[in-house]
């Protein structure tokens, strides 16, 4: 992962340029990294804030041969990867908030947004994408931002080295998701992904499409989906969904 990685100053979105060049055939781990992104996207269609020179903005391609339904494991080594990156290199204490946000301080500090391409059934490629607010200034962020999110060098008090930060993702990654294709599981992911959890044990909102449920967060499967007990006592799976954690 990251033998070839192909750096922007300005594009659009460093998911969309990845996608195209694995359309194109680009190899499994090619890396497509930006200063700044002036369509930045995030989940659900929204729009990721990407100011230049500050944040980690970058892309992922793999080849991994899984079908269309596993593509969200790929997240879940994401997820753990980058928490584990910022852990060690920065000494800042982030958390999961499943599945997809990296938390510090009760606040969101970086985002995935795994897309993919896909024939019949089967996978042709994954493209993971990685925003985070490293060296972003809070103090500029719109006050409805300030809310809900944050940036490592709020965590550090100065500047950190973003190069740094995406070796250790780069190396965290290649190390988590080469155990994933040699075993066929995550566990070793959703170990971290379970370690570092801000969800679990927690009350959590899910809205699935036209649905709300109020439950517990209890604990993950071993394929990274979340179990919850909901208000009957019973316990489910949560496969996908928008989650919010009460406090965060
Ligand atoms: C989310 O939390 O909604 C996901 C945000 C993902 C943002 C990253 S920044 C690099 C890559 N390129 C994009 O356009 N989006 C992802």
């Amino acid at each position: 992962i990251g033998r070839r990685i192909v750096h922007y100053d300005t594009i659009d979105s460093t998911n969309t340029v990845a996608k195209k060049i694995a359309a194109e055939g680009a190899e499994e781990g090619a890396v497509v990294i930006a200063e700044e992104q002036t369509g930045g996207r995030g989940r659900l269609g929204r729009q990721w804030v990407s100011p230049k020179g500050a944040g980690i903005w970058m892309s992922l391609v793999l080849r991994p041969s899984i079908e269309p339904a596993e593509a969200a494991k790929i997240t879940q080594i994401a997820a753990a990867a980058v928490t584990l990156a910022i852990r060690r290199v920065t000494g800042c204490e982030a958390g999961i908030k499943w599945p997809n946000d990296i938390i510090l301080h009760k606040k969101k500090v970086c985002g995935i947004l795994t897309e993919m391409g896909a024939e019949l059934n089967s996978v042709s490629y994954i493209v993971v994408g990685i925003g985070i607010n490293a060296n972003v200034d809070v103090a500029l962020f719109p006050e409805e931002v300030k809310r809900i999110a944050t940036s490592i060098k709020d965590c550090v008090g100065n500047n950190i080295s973003r190069k740094e930060i995406v070796l250790h993702i780069l190396k965290e990654f290649e190390d988590l998701y080469l155990d994933f294709i040699y075993t066929k599981s995550i566990k070793k992911s959703v170990e971290i992904c379970k370690a570092y959890s801000v969800t679990l044990g927690n009350t959590v909102k899910i809205i699935n499409r036209d649905q709300t449920i109020i439950a517990e967060a209890v604990d993950l499967t071993e394929e990274g989906e979340l179990i919850i007990r909901n208000q009957e006592g019973q316990m489910e799976k949560i496969i996908s969904g928008e989650v919010s954690v009460r406090g965060i």
